[in-house]
């Protein structure tokens, strides 16, 4: 698991590793390919997704999905939540693209179960998905590791300036925040005027930096977990 003590090592071996395709994943959409770091005698594996391998999308007509990747990745660390991989942008055999860690996930672990629970780790990324907006918060996308720890990923499809949340982790519509949520939303909120959010503006376009800032104080006030919006198919499909 991601502690504060390895984070910043396995960034750093993340970011100057030698990175080596290994594989592609067969059913991702867009040039999903697993890869290899190597850092001296270690070695561990990757996500690297080009941008050079992403598919124009209609209704994501401005930046990159490898942007919005890591801009997610800087909201999770911002509200202390640690459920993405750690995550960076860099050159890779096939140019520019995002590197993700790659997640040992629990097998054991039967995910259409999963994703209905009332868990901790599955609280968290639904609060982080209304914050970032996620279009796109599938089954397969939660990463359950042995330790009990829940990641999330793909989130390439996030941010946009209309609201768009679309998810499988409805289960705490209209339930009040916890303190230690709307904590977090504070703190989120004092990150985005500071550092995370000159790193964040760099990433997305102005309109979605502004639409951010504006979902996260409406949550704050609202104090309770969104519904599903009857305007827009609220539940990806398929679901995994
Ligand atoms: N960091 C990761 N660790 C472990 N598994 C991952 C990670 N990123 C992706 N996966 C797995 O690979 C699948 C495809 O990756 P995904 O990011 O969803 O690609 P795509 O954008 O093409 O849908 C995911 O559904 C998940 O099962
Ligand atoms: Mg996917």
């Amino acid at each position: 698991m991601v502690t504060d003590d390895n984070r910043d090592e396995i960034l750093a071996a993340l970011d100057y590793g030698d990175l080596k395709v290994t594989g592609r994943l067969v059913d991702a959409s867009n040039a999903t390919l697993f890869g290899e770091i190597t850092v001296g005698e270690n070695s561990f594996n990757c996500i690297y997704k080009p941008v050079t391998g992403e598919r124009p999308l209609w209704d994501f007509p401005d930046g990159t999905l490898a942007n919005r990747e890591y801009a997610a990745y800087l909201i999770s660390e911002a509200m202390q939540l640690n459920c993405v991989p750690p995550t960076l942008l860099r050159e890779g055999p096939f140019g520019f693209g995002m590197v993700q860690l790659w997640i040992d996930i629990d097998e054991e672990i039967d995910l259409a179960e999963l994703y209905r629970k009332d868990l901790p780790g599955l609280r968290n990324l639904a609060l982080f998905d209304v914050v970032i907006n996620n279009t796109d918060r599938k089954i397969g996308h939660l990463l359950p590791t042995v330790d009990g720890h829940i990641y999330g990923c793909d989130h390439g499809v996030t941010f946009h300036s209309e609201d768009k949340l679309r998810t499988v982790l409805w289960q705490w519509e209209q339930f009040s925040l916890l303190d230690s949520e709307i904590k977090t939303l504070q703190i989120l909120e004092t990150e985005l005027s500071s550092q995370t959010g000159v790193l964040i503006q760099q990433l997305i376009t102005q309109e979605e930096f502004d639409a951010l800032k504006v979902r996260v104080q409406r949550l704050r006030e609202a104090k309770v977990f969104p519904s599903p919006s009857p305007d827009w198919p609220a539940v990806p499909w398929p679901p995994f």
